[in-house]
């Protein structure tokens, strides 16, 4: 069934953005409200670097979801999916900088330097960032096949990115083996066409 009957899918693209931005709404409002628990500036760093990752995982998401439910929208989806993901790794980023290490840069220096896992996070970032500049329809257009070679560098952030999570974690490691465990189904996904002719 196609998303809305008599409707282009492009019609639904809007319903993205305030899918989108609800995690943040929630994140802020419990930091606001006291309610994100004792250390609120941890809380805050740690919620978004998780919602950028559930995101990356999104986005991955929508092209196989979008062929086994046949809704041609998800796959428009994951472009402003993709720019939410990338929103909530900077705020990661800045809120780290800014409320924990209060732009000192010397303080900067060192963990970006000296601590593996910030600089696995930085790495997973700096993958993400050519993915924003060329997000637009009109650098798609132009950039053709060399846009969607570009685009595989969501396959070297994704691993980045589950090291990362995995690294921070100090009670088990359920989580991260549930995130290793989407991310393989999804990459299986996508590499079958290679293994199975016809697909
Ligand atoms: C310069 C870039 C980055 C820096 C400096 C950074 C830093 C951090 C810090 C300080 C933490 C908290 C660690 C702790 O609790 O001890 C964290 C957690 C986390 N980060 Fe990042 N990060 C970066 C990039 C990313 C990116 C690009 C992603 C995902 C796409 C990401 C996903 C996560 C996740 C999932 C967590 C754990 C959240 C949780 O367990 O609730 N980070 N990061």
């Amino acid at each position: 069934m196609a998303a809305g009957k008599g409707r282009s899918p492009k019609a639904w693209t809007w319903i993205a953005w305030p899918l989108g931005a609800l995690p943040l709404a929630w994140v802020l409002w419990q930091g606001l409200t006291g309610a994100s628990g004792p250390d609120p500036v941890a809380a805050l760093v740690n919620a978004l670097g998780w919602w950028a990752l559930v995101l990356l995982l999104v986005c991955l998401t929508m092209r196989p979801a979008a062929r086994l439910l046949n809704v041609p929208a998800l796959v428009i989806w994951r472009r402003t999916f993709g720019l939410w993901m990338f929103i909530y790794a900077s705020l990661h980023f800045l809120a780290w900088a800014t409320l924990i290490l209060g732009w000192d840069p010397g303080r900067l220096a060192t963990e970006l330097s000296k601590r593996p896992y910030i600089i696995v996070g930085a790495a997973a970032w700096l993958a993400l960032w050519p993915l924003a500049l060329t997000s637009t329809r009109k650098a798609r257009r132009r950039m053709g096949q060399r846009w969607v070679k570009l685009h595989r560098l969501i396959f070297l952030a994704l691993p980045l990115a589950l090291v990362h999570q995995f690294w921070v974690q100090k009670s088990g490691f359920g989580e991260s083996l549930a995130f290793l465990a989407v991310a393989l189904v999804l990459v299986a996904y996508r590499l079958r066409g290679r293994f199975l002719p016809g697909k």
